[in-house]
């Protein structure tokens, strides 16, 4: 595959990727596709392009993370971008430094792209406006968004569909995923992958609906085109995907609910309830889980609940974002 940055398509806005609300349905299809691209560089025996040579990805996280982290910095090298990795716990943001100054000293030594994971909702979008070129990737940021997660479901719902159907799941852009009915279920107040989901799964033509304690649902709905279920055992019978969420205990979410163990008989993902989905549904889950309260053991090793192509897709959709943002920039030089 051959593919340089002129060949890149501007659908993101601006180059940044801070919302799943930033694409269209054509930027998102634009993403997947490019994902399967990817994707199939990552089964080479050299899985690596000259792509993004010459460029600069700084990689800020501010927050724990294990999949997101890694699968952005693979991307990056993927594509032969240069990776600048700031180890926060051990960086000068310990001695107070603020998150502007931080960014201001990065962007000193020369980047073109930041991918920024952040406990304030929203702080993506300040340093965005901060930095006069390079891009920003919300790699999550509070309980706001996580548009990366949100694409790797559906490029990873899209290619089980696809191969049910035995054809392939490259170049079927959104058809596969209109219509489809997607039950989240979990901590839907706290969760920035939900939110992500939500506006994913509506921009491809497929219906959510929602499951949570009400103390887990946000305050206001408005504005989210989504139905709240009443009875989750009846709804889990009708969905084509379950997307399983964790309980955000970081967040204070175990305030939330009375007992974890009541959660887990109420809202978890049991082995009954997984008896009960029918036939070709699959089951979602972001990662990292919490085995025995919103996912029982065995549902998480269960062929259906695809955690661990979640996270293969990681690399392949990061790639396609880094791909997109950097080539709608002109460059630090350009
Ligand atoms: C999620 C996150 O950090 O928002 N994990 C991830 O990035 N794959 C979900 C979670 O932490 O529950």
């Amino acid at each position: 595959m051959s593919l340089d940055l002129a060949q890149g398509a501007t659908s993101m806005l601006g180059g940044h990727l801070l919302s799943i609300s930033d694409l269209g349905s054509e930027g998102l299809e634009e993403i997947l596709e490019m994902a399967e691209r990817f994707a199939e560089v990552e089964r080479r025996s050299v899985r690596k392009v000259p792509t993004l040579k010459g460029k600069v990805v700084a990689s800020l996280f501010f927050e724990e993370s294990t999949r997101t982290r890694l699968s952005f910095e693979t991307a990056a090298k993927r594509l032969s971008a240069d990776v600048l990795s700031l180890a926060v716990a051990s960086s000068s943001v310990k001695k107070g430094e603020s998150l502007r100054d931080t960014v201001a000293t990065i962007d000193a030594m020369g980047i073109d792209a930041v991918v920024l994971r952040h406990r304030s909702s929203g702080a993506p979008t300040q340093v965005a406006g901060w930095l006069p070129t390079a891009r920003v990737i919300n790699a999550g940021d509070g309980s706001h968004e996580h548009p990366t997660q949100a694409l790797i479901d559906l490029l990873t719902v899209r290619q089980v569909l696809a191969e049910q159907r035995g054809i392939a799941s490259a170049g079927t852009g959104l058809s596969l995923l209109e219509g489809l009915e997607v039950l989240i279920i979990g901590d839907v107040r706290h969760s920035r992958v939900a939110r992500s989901q939500i506006l994913a799964y509506r921009l491809a033509g497929a219906t959510v609906r929602l499951s949570s304690p009400g103390t887990l649902l946000p305050a206001s709905l408005e504005g989210w085109d989504v139905d709240v279920v009443e009875d989750l055992d009846d709804a889990l019978t009708r969905a084509d995907v379950v997307s399983v969420l964790r309980i955000q205990d970081e967040r204070g979410s175990g305030s939330f609910v009375p007992s974890i163990g009541e959660f887990h008989a109420t809202f978890g993902m049991s082995v009954a309830r997984a008896a009960t989905l029918k036939e070709g549904a699959v089951i979602t889950h972001p990662g990292p889980m919490v085995r025995g309260i919103e996912i029982a053991s065995k549902v998480a090793d269960d062929p259906r609940c695809l955690v661990l192509r979640q996270v293969t897709n990681g690399v392949p959709v990061r790639m396609a974002v880094l791909f997109l943002a950097l080539s709608s920039s002109a460059g630090r030089d350009g």
